[in-house]
């Protein structure tokens, strides 16, 4: 009992510790503002009139530097959008742009 109990809370601190998919942190960190689907429908893409990520010009407008860029450092055209490079390591960081490249929509037919 007591040693399924332990094994439990080290798993959670291996996933805690980094081994979390890009996917878990938009989940955890991103979507309340940007949706699941990146298309920002949410109350916050709402006030702050927010970009739809799934867009295919939205994606082609931007550079994975430029992303990367406002992920660590935090948007200058809208302070809504913080700085994320002290609570997310480089790697995570890198991944992100990457997740945010997969909520493209498929263009149409
Ligand atoms: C509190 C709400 C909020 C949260 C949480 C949030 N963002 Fe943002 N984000 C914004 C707003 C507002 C903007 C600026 C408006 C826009 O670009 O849609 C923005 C802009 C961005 C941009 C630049 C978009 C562009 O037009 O170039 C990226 C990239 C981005 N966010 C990624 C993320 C990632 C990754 C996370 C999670 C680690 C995250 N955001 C969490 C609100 C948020």
């Amino acid at each position: 009992m007591m040693k399924r109990f332990v094994l439990l809370l080290s798993l959670g601190l291996a996933t805690s510790a980094g081994a979390e998919s890009a996917a878990d942190v938009w989940k955890a960190k991103c979507a309340v503002c940007h949706g699941g689907d990146g298309k920002a429908q949410t109350k916050m893409g709402q006030k702050a009139s927010m970009g739809d990520m799934s867009r295919p010009d939205w994606q082609q407008a931007r550079t994975d530097a430029a992303l990367r860029k406002v992920i660590a450092e935090g948007d200058p055209r809208n302070s809504l959008m913080k700085p994320f490079k002290d609570k997310l390591t480089p790697a995570q960081m890198d991944a992100l742009v990457g997740y945010i490249r997969t909520l493209k929509a498929p263009a149409p037919p």
